[in-house]
Order: structure tokens, then sequence, then C-alpha cells
């Protein structure tokens, strides 16, 4: 059986999900954007690499929502990103109506879809979407704790000189400034690095990660998006594979960790009904005062979207 993702928003993020998939041929692909173009042209300059890349999957591109009916995933990445000097917060204005308008559309073609959105800001758009599409919690996930802790793992692998894919590390909260890069369960082949790092490279590792996405605004003038995308791309296959995968993402929370009614990154295991399990890892005083932080900052953010849905 061939799977079947839509991905909302063919700009930078939803083009290398788009291209993850498609090279991997894990699923066919619709592409869809505001921008007609943008999602046809990305969708035909895709489909002419499969004789050189070997896949056989289908993409195509549009802007008629008729078109992700029957989706096993959909992606949401549409969306403004932000410039240097703006925060992830600054967008939820605008965001907000975008991702209103299409969790609309994806509640009437879509609707039995496991939805991950990327949209920043992540947990509040998160909620957003969870709310107006009205799916139980376990299919509505947001895209920021495989990121996040793709950049830890890579810091410490930087750090230690050793390849980033024996590093393995948890990145809680939010996907903001406040996240809670989980260093006690960071390894590197099973070993802490608190065991192996001095206490000032850890502390430059959690601030390099925190700042990681601010660095490439800075850098670039727009958001990062090859590792942004691969990462809402991994988590499709995981899906679709069925691979019950131990990430972090955002969920919205019903008691765990003592927290109700806020979406926040949390361990999840990952699997073919999207989350099949939230993960309540042992966490220390600090830790839980972290994570606390994120819930607060979140919860506020939460309210101004409740204010736009009323
Ligand atoms: P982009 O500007 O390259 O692409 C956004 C696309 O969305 C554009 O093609 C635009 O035409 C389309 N769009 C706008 N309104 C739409 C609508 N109503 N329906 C359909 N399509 C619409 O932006 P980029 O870099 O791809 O970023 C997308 C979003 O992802 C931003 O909000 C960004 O902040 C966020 N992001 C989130 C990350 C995460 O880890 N959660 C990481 C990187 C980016
Ligand atoms: C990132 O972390 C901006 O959310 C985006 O790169």
């Amino acid at each position: 059986m061939r799977y079947k993702v839509s991905i909302i928003g063919a700009g930078n993020v939803g083009a290398e999900a788009a291209r993850y998939l498609l090279y991997k041929d894990l699923a066919d692909i619709v592409l869809i954007d505001i921008v007609e173009g943008i999602a046809r042209g990305k969708a035909l300059d895709l489909a002419q690499a499969s004789q050189i890349i070997g896949f056989s999957g289908k993409i195509k591109g549009s802007n008629n929502y008729e078109d992700i009916a029957d989706s096993d995933v959909v992606i949401i990445t549409a969306g403004v990103p932000r410039k240097p000097g703006m925060s992830r917060d600054d967008l939820i204005e605008v965001n907000f109506k975008i991702i209103k308008d299409i969790s609309e559309k994806i509640k009437i073609y879509a609707k039995n879809s496991i939805v991950i959105v990327v949209t920043n800001p992540l947990d509040a758009m998160t909620y957003a979407a969870y709310k107006i599409l009205g799916f139980e919690r376990e299919r509505v996930i947001g895209q920021a704790g495989v990121l996040d802790s793709s950049r830890l793992a890579y810091f410490v692998s930087q750090k230690l000189n050793v390849l980033p894919y024996e590093v393995q590390g948890l990145v809680l909260g939010t996907h903001g400034d406040d996240m809670v890069p989980l260093v006690r369960y960071t390894t590197v082949n099973g070993i802490s690095i608190t065991k192996l790092l001095s206490e000032s490279d850890i502390d430059e590792i959690v601030n390099k990660t925190k700042y990681a996405g601010g660095e490439i605004v800075q850098i670039m003038g727009t958001s990062a998006f090859f590792a942004p995308g691969d990462a809402a791309g991994y988590m499709a296959e995981i899906i679709i594979k069925d691979i019950k995968k131990l990430i972090s993402a955002s969920v919205y929370t019903k008691g765990e960790y003592k927290l109700n009614d806020v979406v926040i990154g949390l361990p999840i295991v990952l699997g073919k009904n999207g989350i099949e399990k939230i993960v309540e890892l042992d966490l220390d005083e600090r830790e839980m005062e972290l994570l606390n932080n994120c819930a607060k900052h979140i919860k506020e953010l939460q309210l101004v979207v409740d204010r736009f849905l009323s």
C-alpha cells in the first residue's frame, strides 16, 4: 500500500519535507500552497529528480484542498517565518489566521489524517490546530523536539569529536529560548554527557541549542529549513513505518508531568496511531521548574489563541 502525505505550505520547510519523503520513497506527496505556482513548480522540479534519485513516489502541487483527501499524514508548514530581530512569538497573529484556514480545510478533506504542525510559534499553533480540528490529541502533534534534539546532539558531537548519530538527547518544553535540553538524559553510547563534559562545556552546548534557530536567522535573514523540513519528514516516516520511536514532540497534556491543557514538548512514543504513549521521565526539581516555566509561557500564548478563537 502506498501512503499519502500532504504538505500545506510549499515554502522552504515544506519543500524540504517533501524532498525527504520522496527521496526515501516513503509516500506519494501533495504539496499545497496559497500561491499555486509555488506548489506546482516545486512539485514538477522534485518529480524531475525521480530518475536521478530512483524513487517511484508521485508528487502533485496544487492550491485545491480536494487533493489532500485520504491523506495518512498532513504536515502544516504554511506561515510566515521570522526575520532577524523577531521572536517566534511575534508571528502569533499572522500565523493563527493561516492555521485556522488550513485546519478548517483539513477537517473537511482529510479528517482521518494525523496532523504534524511546524508553523511558529510552534506550541501555540499546535494548540490552535488541535482546538480547531477537534481531532483526538493523539493525532495533532507539533514538530520541534526532533529538531531541537538533533541540534543538541550536533553540538555535543562537535565538542566531543564523535559522530552526531552516536549522541542521544531530548529537548523538552517550548520551541523557544526557554526550551529544556535534558542534559542528564543526553548520552553518547549510553554514557551521560555529565560524565564526559565539564559543567561549562555543557552550559555552552545548552545555550547553543537554545539559540541555534536564532543564529541561522541572523546569518541568513530567514529561518532554517533543511533540518526543520527533515525533522517533519522524519516524524511522518516514523508514523508511516509504525516504528514506535521515542522522540520529543509537542502534545496536548491531560495531567502528564502534572500539566493540564497546555501543548508542550514531552517525550512520546510515535507510531501509526500518532502519539502511542506519553512517557513520564523521572525529572528532578530543577528540570520540573524549567518545564513549568515553559508551560507558564505557552499558556500565556494559548490565552491569545483562545481570544482569537472566541
Ligand atoms: P516560507 O515563507 O518559505 O514558506 C511558507 C509558505 O506558506 C509560503 O510558500 C506561503 O505562500 C505559504 N502560505 C502562506 N499562507 C498560506 C495559506 N493560508 N495556505 C497555504 N499556504 C500558505 O517559510 P518557511 O521557512 O517554510 O517556514 C514556514 C513556517 O515554519 C514558519 O512559521 C516558520 O517559523 C516555521 N518553522 C518552524 C520550525 C519548527 O521547528 N517548528 C523550524 C523552522 C521554521
Ligand atoms: C528554528 O528553530 C525558526 O523555529 C525555527 O529554526
